[in-house]
């Protein structure tokens, strides 16, 4: 399953060594809506939940090429023109939030290989109805960015890390290092984003002898460590089965290994992890257990993909293009209608199951 180094197509090597500046749009000058937000009837699905939280990816770009993200030739990146500027993007944020949108977390592809993501958190910060911004990363860049980006207003962020030996962590992302992603960690630490999580894609025969030394990354750094399982998003569901591991095998494996676990309650219901603590740690140890046990019943998240779609659930491809109607002129109310169509679009739950295969796009295009 792990790809040897050896095997990796020396383009992808290339592309990933990308400077951020070779891989994304050119300078945004980023200017604040100007209406002011009137709140409207919040945003709910048919089966009554309330979707508060949207996932905005910012670029379908990235610099690593994790094995269970993308295939190792990569995806085609989307051309320039087709991904959402900053300015639509807080165009949509501010609408959103008129519908009730108040939790806003900025993934990609990678994040922060996207310029001037500094100035948009800055600007994402200043809109009243965001109680609660955040940003899922794989770390690379954080030595440079975590103080501008806690100066711009995040205060909170996720790291990926899949293992702590280097040469396989080098494996699993095709092209990362360790080192640099432990010192964007630290650096986000250091800055005082709290809470900093990291979040392992744990696979049988891939990484999962690393869940014990992955749990005592809450006792030495205090940062919360989050455990998923591996979804069938771009693979078949046979394929993903293999290299399943539950969240009650990963308990399992953590107090196998002599570390005492203690349940945590959650911070709020439609936390999709569920939490735990070894005795005496500062950070907290969660499972995100999509297949084991899904959390669909309370899911409050949209997905906005960065070519301006709409994305009701992360295993949904029933989208709604809003790209189209912001550069069709379109009103807020426009917007706003697509928004509750994405909503009335929504699954009762994930379906990961019956529709493994399908995808039209692997993770990295949706943004986890
Ligand atoms: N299964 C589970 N999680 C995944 N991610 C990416 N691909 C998968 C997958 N197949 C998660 C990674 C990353 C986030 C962006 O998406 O953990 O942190
Ligand atoms: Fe990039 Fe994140 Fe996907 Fe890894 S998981 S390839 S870091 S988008």
């Amino acid at each position: 399953m792990v790809v040897p180094i050896e095997l990796i197509d020396t383009k992808v090597e290339r592309l990933s060594r990308l400077a951020p500046e070779d891989v994304v749009p050119a300078t945004e000058e980023i200017l604040p809506p100007t209406e002011t937000a009137t709140p409207l009837p919040p945003l709910v699905d048919g089966f009554g939940r309330r979707m508060n939280y949207m996932r905005i990816s910012v670029t379908d770009r990235c610099n690593f090429r994790c094995t269970y993200c993308m295939p190792a030739e990569g995806v085609p990146w989307k051309p320039r023109g087709e991904i959402l500027t900053y300015e639509e993007l807080l165009r949509l944020v501010h609408v959103g939030t008129r519908l009730g949108i108040d939790q806003i977390r900025i993934t990609g592809g990678e994040p922060t290989v996207r310029r001037n993501v500094v100035d948009f958190i800055r600007e994402l910060a200043k809109i009243p109805g965001v109680r609660d911004l955040s940003m899922t990363t794989n770390g690379l860049l954080l030595p440079h960015l975590a103080q501008p980006l806690y100066e711009a207003g995040l205060r909170r962020i996720n790291v990926s890390i899949d293992t702590l030996q280097p040469e396989k962590f080098r494996e699993v992302t095709r092209t990362g290092n360790l080192e640099h992603v432990m010192n964007g960690v630290r650096a986000a630490i250091a800055v005082g984003m709290n809470p900093v999580k990291i979040n392992a894609v744990i696979m049988r025969g891939v990484n999962d002898e690393d869940v014990p030394a992955l749990a005592q990354l809450t006792v030495d750094l205090g940062v919360d460590m989050r455990y998923i399982e591996y979804m069938p998003i771009g693979v078949s569901w046979e394929e993903c089965e293999k290299h399943l591991v539950t969240g009650r095998e990963m308990r399992e494996r953590i107090r196998a290994a002599g570390m005492e676990l203690e349940p945590v309650p959650p911070d709020y219901p439609e936390e999709p992890a569920r939490y735990w603590r070894i005795k005496g740690a500062r950070g907290r140890i969660g499972f995100i257990t999509t297949l084991s046990e899904p959390f669909c019943a309370t899911c409050n998240r949209i997905r906005l993909t960065a070519d301006g779609k709409l994305r009701p659930c992360l295993n949904c491809e029933d989208e709604v293009d809003l790209k189209s109607v912001l550069r069709g002129g379109g009103s807020d109310d426009d917007l706003i209608a697509v928004f509750r169509e994405a909503a009335r679009r929504k699954w009762a739950g994930h379906q990961l199951r019956q529709h493994a295969t399908a995808a039209n796009r692997v993770m990295s295009q949706i943004g986890g």
